[in-house]
């Protein structure tokens, strides 16, 4: 069976992609799955975040995209069951910099997945749109994006949406927009601002928008105990919705 590979990125900004990544991969290597999250952002929050310590020497994707160690060698466990993690390093930076100067850099992450052995395949993206992300819009099936409630923060989703459109055309004509993510979501008494912004967001992607993460202080703590909010917090709201996103990509045969 091949395997479900889905990127998570955004256009700019810092929205939820790691803690979505993080979450999901627990929730569904609970539920049986064979999971790989590959850690793509020099700042390796994802890999700090499943209990490895990016500081320490080891393997990292850097090393498998410039050929210089296999995918195997770069997969370790991690503290998530089901969830195994190709790890990212602060020297990330320096690799994307050398795989500039290689031919055809693009085409090594969707080599190196082909003959994966998982289930699934979380891609966690930087920031900003960087050359890693065109390299996971590649290799990707499926695109999840995520999203805050705010304007400025939904007029994010057009450019990111352009640059499917152009790896599309360019690499990967199979690659879709699959779903957004609302996160970080305000109780709605927070005000009509957040409110507004969820009705525009469904009105624009309607059958793309999943369930909502509610906002909660138990995921930034979940983050400085380094293990997924699923295992830290499984009777937290927001694991609660998490759940509901992972049965929202099982129903779309997404994962
Ligand atoms: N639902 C949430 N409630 C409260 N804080 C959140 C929530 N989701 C993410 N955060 C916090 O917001 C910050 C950004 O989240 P993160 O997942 O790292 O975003 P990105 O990977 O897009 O940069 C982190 O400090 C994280 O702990
Ligand atoms: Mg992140």
């Amino acid at each position: 069976m091949t395997a479900s590979i889905i990127a998570v990125p955004t256009a700019a900004g810092s929205a939820g992609k790691t803690t979505t990544v993080v979450s999901l991969a627990a929730i569904l290597g609970q539920r049986g799955r064979r999971v790989l999250v590959i850690d793509g952002d020099p700042q390796a929050t994802a890999t700090e975040w499943l209990g490895v310590d990016p500081e320490e020497p080891r393997v990292d994707i850097g090393a498998v995209l410039l050929n210089n160690a296999s995918l195997a060698a770069a997969t370790i466990d991690t503290v998530a069951p089901g969830v195994q993690l190709v790890p990212a390093s602060p020297s990330l930076d320096g690799d994307l910099i050398e795989l500039g100067k290689v031919l055809g850099p693009e085409q090594r992450l969707p080599r190196v997945l082909r003959d994966v052995g998982a289930d699934v395949v979380l891609i966690d993206c930087p920031g900003a749109i960087s050359p890693f992300t065109i390299y996971a819009l590649v290799a990707a099936r499926a695109v999840l994006t995520v999203t805050q409630p705010t304007m400025k923060e939904l007029r994010g989703l057009p450019k990111l949406e352009a640059l499917i459109t152009d790896v599309q055309d360019a690499y990967n004509e199979r690659l879709v927009l699959s779903g957004i993510v609302p996160c970080i979501v305000p109780a709605a008494t927070a005000g009509k601002l957040y409110v507004d912004a969820m009705a525009q967001l469904r009105t624009a992607y309607d059958g793309l928008v999943t369930p909502a993460i509610r906002r909660t202080t138990r995921i930034p703590e979940a983050h400085s105990h380094s293990t997924p909010l699923p295992l830290h917090a499984p009777s937290d709201p927001a694991t609660a919705d998490y759940q509901a996103v992972a049965d929202w990509l099982v129903e779309r045969g997404l994962v």
